[in-house]
């Protein structure tokens, strides 16, 4: 059924389970990679976030070449002759480095369920934007849908009783709001990106790749200072790459996997379906750690949490209408 579709409808759904795979293997090699004990330091998130952008930003300048016969002039011609189109980037690349910053502050100063379960509201964040920034038009039952799937989502992480137990950290009230205010502005934040990018790619004319090498620039030079200013110590003593083993690089091939699939969802979906596909692959690797992992038990929070979002998902799908109407002003 999916072949005969058109070209950009199968692109579009392909993506979007790729996104699935790739997000689902990505935090079960993650959950993993915390679960091995290695002698020597640990890898440091700052080196891995600088990683998987070198490795973006070499894949799609590969992907632009084989496009373009291994010819540099449309690389030359894109992103060094056209500085101010390579300068909308650095919005969004500013902007989830801060996200990245602001979801490190909220980890710190509230437990993993409350940070997990309220960065949930980015799907809500996300519909706003598109609807204000895209002129993307949603019917009652798409709203209702996505309502759905952040209560669905928010079911589905809520903590068992032995998680609780096992996290119950003394974090006072000042703090407990100050993480909260970083993991609400991360909402808006990851929000605004996200459709500010998808804008760019569905308005102008440069390829998804010349777009992610752009973003990738502007995400190298503000990950690699951010590595100098957290961990310039660290790194002047052991190095950029201490630490690292094959599951480190395996997570670094899949964040830059992700950045890549990403792009490609929002270029031929959007951003709200990048939301379901995500939220799909939290059920589809919470479901695989209790079948192969054997590390968690699902409770009837979490069977609820899941019919939820299976039936946000079709909900969402099924009013037709006014999604084919939703259009972009120019
Ligand atoms: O939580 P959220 O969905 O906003 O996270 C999006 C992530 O995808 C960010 O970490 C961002 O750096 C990454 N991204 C990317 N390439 C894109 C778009 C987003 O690597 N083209």
């Amino acid at each position: 059924m999916v072949l005969s579709l058109p070209h950009s409808a199968r692109l579009k759904y392909l993506s979007l389970w790729v996104l699935v795979l790739q997000t689902t293997s990505l935090v079960l090699t993650m959950r993993y990679s915390r679960t091995l004990k290695e002698d020597g330091p640990r890898y440091l998130a700052s080196s891995a976030v600088v990683s998987a952008e070198v490795l973006k930003i070499f894949t799609c300048t590969l992907l632009v070449f084989i496009e373009n016969n291994f010819s540099v002039q449309l690389l030359k011609e894109e992103i060094v002759n056209k500085p101010m189109e390579t300068m909308k980037l650095a919005i969004p690349a500013v902007i989830y480095t801060l996200q990245n910053n602001l979801l490190y502050v909220a980890l710190s100063n509230l437990d993993a369920a409350t940070y997990q379960v309220t960065y949930q509201l980015k799907i809500l964040t996300t519909a706003l934007f598109s609807v204000s920034m895209l002129g993307k038009r949603l019917g009652f039952y798409q709203w209702l849908s996505l309502l759905f799937l952040m209560a669905g989502v928010t079911l589905v992480q809520w903590p068992t009783e032995s998680e609780v137990d096992s996290e119950q950290k003394i974090l006072s009230a000042s703090s407990q709001f100050v993480g909260l205010m970083a993991v609400l502005m991360a909402c808006v934040s990851s929000g605004f990106a996200g459709v500010y990018f998808e804008k760019i790619l569905k308005e102008t004319k440069q390829s998804v790749w010349v777009r992610n090498i752009q973003l990738g620039l502007f995400g190298f030079v503000f990950g690699f200072i951010g590595m100098i200013v957290y961990d310039g110590q660290r790194v002047r003593q052991s190095g950029i790459f201490q630490g690292y083993n094959t599951i480190t690089w395996t997570v670094v091939a899949l964040q830059a996997l992700g950045g890549l699939v990403i792009a490609v969802v929002i270029k031929y979906a959007d951003n709200i379906l990048k939301g379901f596909a995500t939220s799909l692959s939290i059920l589809v690797s919470t479901l695989i750690s209790y079948f192969l992992l054997k590390d968690f038990n699902p409770t009837r929070v979490f069977f609820l949490g899941a019919g939820l979002v299976i039936a946000a998902t079709f909900l969402y799908s099924n009013e037709r209408k006014p999604a084919s109407n939703s259009a972009i002003k120019v």
